[in-house]
């Protein structure tokens, strides 16, 4: 699966989400996070990132590994959403994306 790290928070660009052909990427509140149950590792969300948050799973610079952990996390909670667009936001952010401080516009 890709990941969605550090430096959306905060910024939720979105220009991933037009570039994903299944729809598997989520809104929170502060963070967008790909499902890994339905992420097809097409890659094609990766480069159109403005920010480069987007990291293949094996690729994630470890200063933010805990990324991995928290799009991961985040879907367990939850019932198979079965696509973003249906879904709309997730209620919460992952304590991960929670506790980075709030960065300024
Ligand atoms: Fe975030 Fe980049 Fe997508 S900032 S919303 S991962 S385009
Ligand atoms: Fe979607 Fe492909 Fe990225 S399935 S999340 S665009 S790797």
């Amino acid at each position: 699966t890709y990941v969605i790290a550090q430096p959306c928070v905060d910024l939720k660009d979105k220009a991933c989400v037009d570039e994903c052909p299944v729809d598997c990427i989520y809104e929170g509140p502060r963070k967008m996070y790909i499902n890994p149950d339905e992420c097809v590792d097409c890659g094609a969300c990766e480069p159109v990132c403005p920010v480069e948050a987007i990291y293949y799973e094996d690729a994630v610079p470890s200063e933010w590994a805990g990324y991995l952990t928290a799009d991961r996390e985040i879907f367990a909670s939850l019932p198979s959403p079965g696509g973003a667009g249906g879904a709309g936001p997730l209620p919460a952010d992952h304590p991960v994306v929670a506790k980075e401080p709030v960065k300024e516009p």
